[in-house]
């Protein structure tokens, strides 16, 4: 155990372990004593996630979870090899930006699919018999961009506004099988997912922007702290709320 979280012995399915959010996720969550189950689409990163934690017993598992039909019987393969799980961080997600007038149906359901059904099909497929232990949790990645209104990224925030009406409805559509569900909102956090959105900016739009967070950008591991607690038993009557993980941006 390292910190005020304990998850010795917990089984967690981590989701975006490949990169940023959830990578610290992972790293962090085996610190703390649970055995990490690392999804993303490429093997190699996972395998350099694998690396880096602490403890015995994690595993890759590399899957597509923007097939969502594919999803539950993909977790009941996992909960079958590695045992039933105890939580579900799902960090995975997909920010592109576009002005609504340039969105089409196939952008809308590459956006949608990884970020918002991606998670109805995880908890779907948690909810399964011999994939949960007596307690479980969730939480999902949400983002600020939920809640304050952006030009150019529309259909990403509809996704993460999904996520946080979704977190409330699974929380009391999974309670009969002792699931909590929760969400994190961050701000802007230091990841590859911010360098190429940076990418897309001016520097004085990005300087903006990083002018726009009173505490500065987050880094990986401050969302990483939020979602084990909200996995851990020390949130047991934590249930369909949404956590701005952001420095008191939501604040001003
Ligand atoms: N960074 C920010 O400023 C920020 C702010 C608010 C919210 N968020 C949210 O936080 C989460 C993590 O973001 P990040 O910044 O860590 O992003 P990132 O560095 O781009 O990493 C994204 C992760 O998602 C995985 N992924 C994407 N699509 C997937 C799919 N279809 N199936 C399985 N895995 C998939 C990627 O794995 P592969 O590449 O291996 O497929 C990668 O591990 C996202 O949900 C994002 O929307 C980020």
């Amino acid at each position: 155990m390292s910190g005020p979280v304990d998850l010795a012995g917990a089984r967690v399915l981590v989701t975006g372990a490949s990169a940023g959010i959830g990578r610290a996720t992972a790293v962090l969550l085996a610190r703390a004593g649970a055995r990490v189950v690392l999804n993303g689409r490429d093997e190699g990163r996972l395998a350099e996630t694998r690396a880096a934690l602490d403890g015995e017993g994690h595993r890759t598992a590399p899957f597509d979870l923007a097939d969502g039909d594919a999803v539950p019987a993909w977790l009941k393969e996992q909960a079958t090899l590695a045992g039933p799980f105890d939580g579900i961080a799902h960090c995975a997600g997909l920010q592109v930006g576009k002005p609504v007038r340039a969105v089409d149906q196939a952008f809308f359901d590459q956006t949608l699919h990884a970020n918002l059904l991606s998670a109805l099909a995880l908890a779907r497929g948690f909810r399964q018999k011999g994939c949960h232990g007596p307690r479980g949790a969730m939480v999902l990645v949400a983002s600020v961009a939920a809640f304050i209104g952006q030009p150019g990224n529309v259909v990403y925030a509809a996704s993460k506004g999904g996520l946080v009406a979704a977190a409330r409805g699974l929380a009391m559509e999974l309670l009969r099988d002792g699931i909590r569900v929760n969400c994190v909102a961050p701000a802007m956090v230091e990841t590859e997912m911010m360098e190429r959105f940076r990418r897309t900016t001016t520097a004085d739009q990005f300087a903006a922007i990083r002018a726009a967070h009173p505490m500065g950008f987050g880094r990986p591991e401050d969302v990483a702290a939020a979602i084990a607690f909200l996995l851990s038993d020390a949130a047991r009557w934590i249930n369909g709320v949404t956590l701005p993980v952001d420095g008191g941006y939501l604040a001003q």
